[in-house]
């Protein structure tokens, strides 16, 4: 149930560019909700699911752009509103009897204290500090009912949460027990990290199974703590420290040192590093010590949190909305190294951009081995005055790519050499297409049509969970089908042959039948996403998405002109004139008549929403042999169009779709009146054309 597509980067759907009226939605919104509740309490409470992960996420697809394009219908109990980015995550979701707050950032003494006189104004009393390091992890509260280990939440979006107990249960250092309670409720909340042995040693082994390794122990953690198997989560070895305490909902002690003095006795794991702090300067102290030592623990650590250690000037204090008043976090600076440049690899993009690429000796950074930065186009070389052989300064903040910030200059021995900007496209084979660089721009072009570096990175593109969402398409099978000369463009990604699939190298018959379901899915895809697996240039989701809607069909927006198109908000000159230029081509346009040939769909009437919203939540069933479609297409065309596909017949089947020699499906259709179809009536209906459905009696 992972896979989901993210809707924060697609902003402003508005509702004039949706098809929906406002009404519509929020009666689909609404329907959507209902279902995926039932299917989680079906799920998560009986286990006994009736509809597969895959349709699970469609209902939640569908119900993330909705919402998208109707944000005021946005509920925080809404099952996407789950933080974490996985509302299909898998989890029952529960509220947090006391929020989770977050806290405010300082990055430098001076902003630290600014804080403590604002906090010195609200408050003129004596008070002390604690500090402690902030952990790179996730934080998770931890119920205790009378003792014993209840419930285990995630900080989700700070009023609810995931419930992920068992797979707490396996952080070995929580006691599950607790030998002396202080009340019947006892709620310890603290952050679940991965070690950075742990991290490494996780990531060889996925790196061994040839599956996707994790960018930071954070994201690993984060990633592990969702896992559905609580034996897998065991065997990654998540860590936890503690710091905050309540029982029956309030905090116990007088001071916050005391709750972690009890919680550590209590043998909770508390960070060793903790210090009560009489002054700020102590505390600036020992933020400096912490960030002196960052480098030498076997876990990340992001900053110092600076608490108000007496509980009662704490409540005087009070929080904001977010967080609260009474601690702050000390972030320390990006991590910076020293490491030598080896190399630079010139890398070609799906629109021909060459990219360089600093290949660095390894070094390991803020829990990852950085081996290779950006260093972004020819002119960021020439104003760093970067060399092969050169100590350079690597810098790494949060998920960014590590960026090559700057040169040690004294270092230099004199053997350092200029870094050459080739002139000849290094992802065309022959060597021979001469690299362009237009007047204005940065970056240096391939210019060949048929540079199969290029074709890789634009099927990949096209291919994308954001664009057609061809599941199984992925990098070594576009290198396959490249290599064997099969596809030259996406429109040959729709003539390919199930043999000439199945015939790639290692390719399983299975998972050649799966690939040709995932490509005749991806017709429906809708316009918006087409336009956005297109490539043109300047063309990202969110100008796709408002093109899409203005034009309504790729023939419109192919035969626009440059003022048709700057009246769409949004899109600037150089943008119209990219689009022109794009549709300009006669090798695009070829492209598309191939592509509507194929069958994609390249009108907004039967994009893929709209299919998707007609059929949403009808329950077909399968049964016979049908005359052109397998078993596989037609459920993927089913599910494309919203609707599910179960095995039995029941009251809540919609439709019986029957083929050569049917089992007892259909006698059992007949028995409970459920309309039945054949394939050229299931055609009608995801093309929509009507109610095709035949009355049982004539079949
Ligand atoms: S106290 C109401 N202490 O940092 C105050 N948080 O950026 C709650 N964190 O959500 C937080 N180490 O997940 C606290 N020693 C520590 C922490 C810590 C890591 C996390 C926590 C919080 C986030 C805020």
């Amino acid at each position: 149930m992972s896979n989901q597509p993210s809707t924060s980067d697609w902003p402003g759907e508005r509702s004039q560019d949706w098809p929906v009226t406002r009404a519509e939605a929020q009666r689909m919104i609404e329907a959507l909700r209902a279902e995926i509740a039932h299917h989680n309490e079906l799920y998560y409470q009986q286990h006994a699911p009736i509809i597969a992960d895959y349709d699970y996420d469609q209902l939640v697809r569908r119900l993330q752009a909705l919402e998208a394009a109707f944000p005021e219908l946005i509920t925080p109990d809404s099952p996407t509103q789950r933080v974490g980015g996985s509302p299909g995550g898998g989890f029952k979701s529960v509220p947090h009897r006391i929020r989770m707050l977050s806290l405010d950032n300082v990055y430098a003494p001076e902003e630290l204290r600014e804080w403590e006189a604002r906090c010195r104004r609200v408050y003129d009393g004596p008070f002390d500090y604690v500090a402690e390091l902030k952990i790179d992890g996730l934080s998770l509260a931890l119920r205790y009912t009378d003792g014993v280990l209840t419930e285990a939440v995630t900080r989700g979006d700070g009023t609810t949460g995931d419930l992920v107990t068992d797979n707490a249960r396996t952080i070995r250092q929580l006691p599950q027990r607790l030998a002396a309670p202080l009340g019947s409720d006892i709620e310890v909340r603290g952050e679940v990290y991965l070690p950075l042995s742990a991290f490494r040693q996780l990531n060889a082994a996925l790196e061994a199974e040839g599956e996707k390794t994790f960018v930071n122990p954070r994201n690993a953690a984060a990633g592990t703590m969702k896992l559905l198997d609580a034996h897998v989560v065991a065997g990654r070895g998540l860590a936890m420290f503690c710091y905050e305490l309540f029982v029956n909902g309030v905090k116990p002690f007088e001071t916050h040192w005391e709750s972690l003095t009890w919680l550590r006795q209590a043998a909770f794991p508390v960070n060793p590093h903790a210090r009560r702090c009489a002054t700020l300067d102590e505390v600036l102290a020992y933020c400096a010590e912490m960030e002196s030592q960052r480098a030498t623990r076997d876990y990340d650590t992001d900053g110092v949190v600076v608490k108000v250690n007496p509980i009662r000037v704490q409540q005087e204090l009070g929080e904001t909305a977010k967080a609260p008043r009474w601690a702050v976090a000390y972030k320390f600076a990006p991590m910076r190294v020293r490491t030598r440049l080896r190399g630079v690899t010139w890398q070609v993009g799906r629109l021909g951009t060459l990219t360089p690429v600093a290949e660095l000796e390894p070094v390991f950074v803020a829990g990852t081995t950085v081996a290779r930065a950006s260093l972004h186009n020819e002119d960021q070389i020439q104003r760093l005055d970067v060399r092969l052989g050169d100590q350079v300064i690597v810098e790494k903040s949060g998920d960014i790519i590590p960026q090559v910030v700057g040169v040690v200059t004294e270092a230099r021995t004199g053997a350092e050499a200029p870094i050459v900007v080739p002139t000849l496209c290094p992802g065309c084979p022959d060597r021979q297409v001469r690299l362009v660089r237009a007047e204005g721009e940065v970056a240096w072009r391939c210019p060949e049509p048929h540079c199969p570096t290029k074709l890789r990175q634009a099927l990949q593109h096209f291919a994308a969970r954001t664009a057609m969402d061809i599941e199984g398409l992925g990098e070594v099978v576009i290198d396959k089908l490249v290599r064997e000369g099969l596809v030259t463009d996406c429109a040959d990604l729709y003539t390919l042959t199930a043999e000439q699939v199945a015939a790639l190298e290692r390719l399983g018959d299975k998972s050649a039948q799966n690939l040709m379901a995932q490509i005749a899915r991806s017709k429906t895809a809708g316009l918006e996403r087409l336009l956005f697996a297109l490539g043109i240039p300047d063309v990202g989701r969110r100008k796709a998405q408002l093109l899409a809607h203005h034009f309504g069909s790729l023939a419109a927006l192919a035969g626009a002109s440059e003022e048709a198109l700057t009246a769409v908000r949004d899109i600037g000159t150089t943008t119209a004139r990219r689009i022109r230029e794009w549709f300009a081509d006669d090798r695009h346009r070829h492209l598309i008549a191939r592509l509507e040939a194929a069958g994609v769909v390249t009108r907004l009437e039967t994009s893929g929403s709209q299919t998707a919203a007609r059929l949403a939540g009808k329950q077909f069933v399968l049964t016979g042999t049908l005359p052109t479609l397998t078993r596989n297409a037609a459920t993927a065309l089913i599910e494309a169009a919203g609707g599910r596909v179960t095995g039995t017949v029941s009251k809540k089947t919609n439709y019986v779709v029957v083929g050569d020699n049917p089992g007892s499906k259909l006698a059992k259709a007949q028995a409970l009146g459920v309309p039945v179809l054949d394939e050229a009536g299931l055609l009608a209906l995801l093309n929509g054309r009507g109610t095709p459905a035949m009355p049982p009696a004539s079949l």
